[in-house]
């Protein structure tokens, strides 16, 4: 079998760099292993004609990385516009962010169908197509369009909310019936494949049975495939993290002092202002933890050009330094607000050294950074996890401390008891869940989903997917960063 996988984002194979997004960095090792071709954004776009997609191809492990230069004329539309300003905010449950043009519609389909096209260039009769993310909702339809006829399975890595929300994303029937052109559509958990069958059941007026449905497209399955991680690689990794230079810096920095982490994406989802709240509320309350814990908060900043982004940027910035304001001293800085990115090698590290994780989102598909900051504890001494009980991640890991991240009193009083946890409870509850992310790997979940796709066509397991030949594929060549934000 010859897997193709597409996203937006793509990561190269450099453990070493920063990468924006769980997706791009969980999918690495696993695609890596794989022998598939991933097809992606470059990052950059291409002025003139956007009829001919061109793909510059290197090698990634077994397989190879297919970056695609994206149509200029149409990438504000279709990324900044439909993908970011009106499936984003919906998808996370923000209908009041909702923003969307007709020509921002029009350019998300025209890059589908852009993106389509530069995948015939990998079809072969066994092939197997794997699209990844809100960002290719129409793809499926497009392939279809252009005549492929072998399997393709969706996955979206992002919740999927209520019908009244979607209903507020311009053109939503014909997206929804588009993606009924999928053989698979894969979520993170139940409540996000039971608002889909409202959806489909309600508004399209279709039956499903057993998990399919049936369309004029043909058959879809509906199916959950929560994410994970791969546990024992990212415990290894804090080990030797932990005598990295970032990681002894800031130990020798703490004098004593605990640490709490925060580690996201600068986005409105994951819940930074009522976090930053709950720990100013903290400090107000309870001034025997002021000095005794700060806040490492790593916000990478992303999508910078959106105006809610621009936004909450300044809104961020600005609260973090009244907290500072107001509860730090000469010689004592109470949240350490960084806006860059960090390698997974460092941030394993970081990880280990707080004593308390904090993952508050206000709504997030699975949340990764919650499973690793587990996955990264020492065994014997390790943190306590916080978590938004609207974090996918959450339906797993339910022995963490589970937060309602719009509760800001409520927050500021389950961190001050993550903090005081005696070492019984916080290995019982560490265990409970590293039990669960041992028994759940992200090479099983692509393995599942794979395996999925194929039955859902031929009814017959898959076998491995094979290496593809590397002379099939045209001279490597090495290719920038471009835009593309680490
Ligand atoms: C989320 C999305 C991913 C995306 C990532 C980074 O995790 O689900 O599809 O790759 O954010 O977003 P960006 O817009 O910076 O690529």
């Amino acid at each position: 079998m010859n897997l193709v996988v597409v996203s937006n984002r793509v990561a190269r194979g450099k453990a070493n760099e920063p990468m924006t997004g769980g997706l791009a960095a969980a999918l690495l090792p696993v695609v890596e292993n794989s022998g598939a071709i991933w097809v992606g954004s470059s990052g950059r776009v291409r002025e003139g004609s956007h009829k001919e997609p061109f793909a510059e191809i290197e090698a990634l492990g077994a397989g190879a990385l297919a970056t695609v230069d994206l149509p200029a004329a149409h990438y504000g539309g279709y990324y900044e516009g439909f993908a970011n300003s009106a499936l984003w905010p919906a998808l996370h449950s923000r209908s009041d962010l909702i923003r969307a043009s007709q020509e921002d519609y029009s350019s998300y389909r025209e890059v589908n169908a852009f993106i389509a096209r530069a995948l015939l260039r990998f079809r072969k009769p066994d092939a197997l197509f794997w699209v990844q993310d809100y960002h290719f909702l129409a793809l499926g339809a497009e392939l279809r369009d252009l005549g492929v006829r072998e399997p393709i399975g969706f996955f979206l890595h992002t919740p999927w909310p209520s019908s009244t929300v979607i209903e507020g994303v311009p053109h939503h029937r014909e997206l929804i019936e588009a993606m009924l052109a999928y053989d698979l559509i894969g979520f993170q958990t139940e409540a996000d494949c039971a608002n889909f069958h409202c959806y489909v059941r309600a508004e399209l007026g279709l039956e499903i049975h057993d998990g399919v449905v049936t369309s004029p497209r043909g058959r879809t399955r509906l199916t959950v495939f929560p994410i994970g991680i791969d546990a024992e690689k990212f415990a290894h990794a804090a080990t030797k993290a932990v005598s990295h230079p970032d990681v002894s810096r800031l130990r020798r920095s703490l004098n004593g002092e605990k640490l709490a982490i925060g580690v996201d994406r600068l986005d409105y989802s994951k819940g930074l202002i009522n976090r930053i709240k709950a720990f100013d509320r903290m400090w107000t309350t309870q001034p025997s933890l002021s000095r005794a814990v700060s806040l490492l908060q790593i916000a990478t900043p992303s999508r910078g050009s959106i105006e809610a982004y621009g936004q909450l940027q300044s809104e961020v910035a600005k609260l973090v330094s009244d907290v500072n304001g107001r509860h730090g001293e000469a010689d004592w800085t109470p949240i350490r607000y960084l806006n860059k990115g960090y390698s997974q090698a460092v941030l394993s590290g970081l990880y280990r050294t707080a004593q308390v994780g904090v993952v508050t989102p206000l709504h997030d598909g699975m949340n990764l950074v919650a499973k690793e900051y587990v996955a990264a504890q020492h065994p014997a001494d390790p943190g306590v996890l916080v978590l938004s009980k609207f974090a996918g991640a959450a339906n797993e890991l339910d022995t963490a401390l589970l937060v309602n991240p719009h509760d800001i009193d409520g927050m500021a009083r389950t961190i001050a008891t993550a903090l005081s946890m005696p070492l019984t409870e916080r290995r019982m509850r560490w265990e409970a869940m590293m039990t669960k992310l041992r028994g759940h790997t992200i090479q099983q979940w692509f393995g599942d989903f794979v395996e999925a796709l194929h039955e859902s066509r031929t009814g017959v397991p898959a076998t491995e997917p094979s290496i593809t030949e590397p002379s099939s594929l045209r001279p490597l060549r090495t290719v920038g960063s471009g835009s593309r934000i680490h």
